[in-house]
């Protein structure tokens, strides 16, 4: 069988013109069995096409296992450097494309028969003291941490992208919506901003799902912990980890960084979806706010004059998924009993389809922002009358009325300028008058847009003076 090629990083590949001839059977626990295993059942148990991409990190962890072997006594010097020597071959034979056997049913099986072809029986004592066990774990975990520095990268480049559109539109205003009615008139890049800051706590948890991944498994044994006295320090600085797991059954069967780093994945996408949610609803004609480029969007093979915003589409789509994912995690892990069960094997298609879908979703986001043209005529002529009530309301209050009294009586005004279906601008000062007051000529500048937005300074408002603070935050933030 062979592995498939990958697209996003180095993999185990078929390449016909240097096929080796096949190589006899290897397992590494073949000694116990008088009988063959069914197809059926290698054909179910092989893992090779998902974890064959785990192979840097697999060689990493033996090559330092191979010198916490040394340093324990168990290998000579000269064994732990041949066979480290090994390794890296065996790494450039995998990043050139091998084809893999029947029997190489995992990654490290894989790596343990190229180890062998490479340097013969001294191969033999690389597994002592190890079993694949800890050995997937801390492969899983260490692709786990390089994932989360990767989804950092392009999560740190759609913000980029939403600061550099928020930055040159700080003046200009749209409609603010609840309940998507319009509610309160708002800067263009106060809403921008809006979709900036969760992909801020988005990057702030993925910094802990690395933490949790970064937690050293190797040394745990099959359960028990390794029977050899190797040092997990000397193990953890070669590697790169944090801290070293405690329990050596808790460290073969935590699969915790998978769950949260899935839940990471899925909030953040839930978080990109109303973005897109949001982009979608204001390219539509009937808003026209926005309008969407060609270079991320698709026509229709009917209607010639179709563009659709197919990216954000897919990126509400890829939340869907993303939930799939976390909750087939947590299930997987909730009715397995302690220690290693071979359900953990599934742990690898789930974590990496939700990372290689996350990859691809969020630059082509970025990319679709980046694209985009605002119409702010179309934005601007959206702000009616009726949006600044409240700022109405203020102005009362400003003129001694009780916030109660003051949303009563421009309520009033509301209705009256409904029923006579003219916008609340056209009402009369004697209207306005009679309705309170302390309304006159005078109060109708309370109905300006501007004016409503530019007294929002409060630090958090949508006021310029204050967005151009939270711009500031938000480049601050992105060179942490
Ligand atoms: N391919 C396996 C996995 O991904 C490796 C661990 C196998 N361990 C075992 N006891 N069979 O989980």
């Amino acid at each position: 069988m062979t592995a498939p090629n990958a697209t996003t990083e180095p993999k185990v590949g078929g390449r016909a013109e240097s096929a080796p001839a096949p190589e006899r059977s290897h397992k590494l626990w073949g000694g116990r069995f008088a009988g063959t295993a069914a197809r059926a059942f290698e054909a179910l148990n092989n893992s090779l096409a998902v974890d064959a991409r785990l192979w840097p990190f697999d060689i990493e962890g033996s090559k330092a296992w191979a010198i916490a072997l040394w340093h324990a006594g168990v290998l000579t010097l000269g064994e732990s450097d041949r066979i480290c020597a090994g390794l890296d071959a065996v790494g450039r034979r995998l990043a050139d494309g091998v084809i893999a056997t029947p029997s190489d049913e995992d990654i490290h099986t894989l790596i343990d028969r190229l180890l062998h072809a490479e340097i013969g029986d001294v191969a033999s004592k690389l597994h002592t003291g190890r079993s694949r066990n800890d050995q997937v774990a801390t492969a899983t975990r260490l692709w786990a941490m390089d994932a989360c520095r990767r989804l950092d990268v392009v999560i740190k480049d759609l913000q980029q992208a939403l600061v550099e559109r928020a930055e040159s539109n700080v003046g200009t205003l749209m409609p603010g919506y609840t309940h998507l009615q319009r509610a309160q008139p708002i800067s263009v890049a106060h809403w921008m901003l809006a979709h900036f800051w969760p992909l801020e706590r988005d990057r702030v948890r993925l910094s802990h799902a690395a933490a949790s991944a970064g937690v050293l498994p190797l040394g745990a044994g099959a359960i028990a912990g390794s029977g050899f006295p190797v040092s997990r320090v000397l193990l953890q600085g070669t590697l790169g980890f944090a801290s070293r797991a405690k329990n050596s059954i808790d460290a073969v069967s935590d699969r915790d960084f998978v769950a949260e780093l899935l839940f990471t994945l899925a909030l953040g996408a839930s978080h990109v979806s109303r973005l897109a949610e949001d982009l979608i609803i204001y390219g539509t004609s009937e808003f026209g706010f926005v309008r969407f480029g060609d270079a991320f969007s698709s026509g229709s093979s009917m209607m010639p004059q179709k563009r659709n915003p197919d990216a954000l589409e897919l990126a509400r789509a890829a939340a869907a998924r993303r939930l799939g994912d976390l909750t087939s995690m947590l299930a997987l892990l909730k009715g397995i009993p302690s220690g290693y069960n071979k359900d953990l094997q599934e742990d690898k298609a789930i974590l990496f389809s939700a990372v290689d879908a996350t990859m691809l979703v969020i630059p082509a986001v970025a990319g679709t922002i980046r694209d985009l043209r605002f119409d702010t005529a179309r934005m601007r002529a959206a702000l009616d009358a009726s949006m600044m009530a409240t700022d109405l309301a203020d102005h009362l209050v400003e003129r001694g009325a009780s916030f109660r009294e003051a949303h009563g009586v421009v309520g009033s005004l509301a209705r009256a300028a409904e029923e006579r279906e003219v916008p609340i601008t056209a009402l009369s000062d004697e209207t306005l008058h009679a309705a309170h007051r302390a309304l006159d000529a005078s109060s109708r500048a309370s109905l300006d847009p501007d004016r409503s937005v530019a007294r929002r300074e409060v630090d958090c408002g949508t006021g310029p003076r204050a967005v151009a603070e939270q711009l500031a935050a938000a480049r601050t933030a992105l060179r942490g």
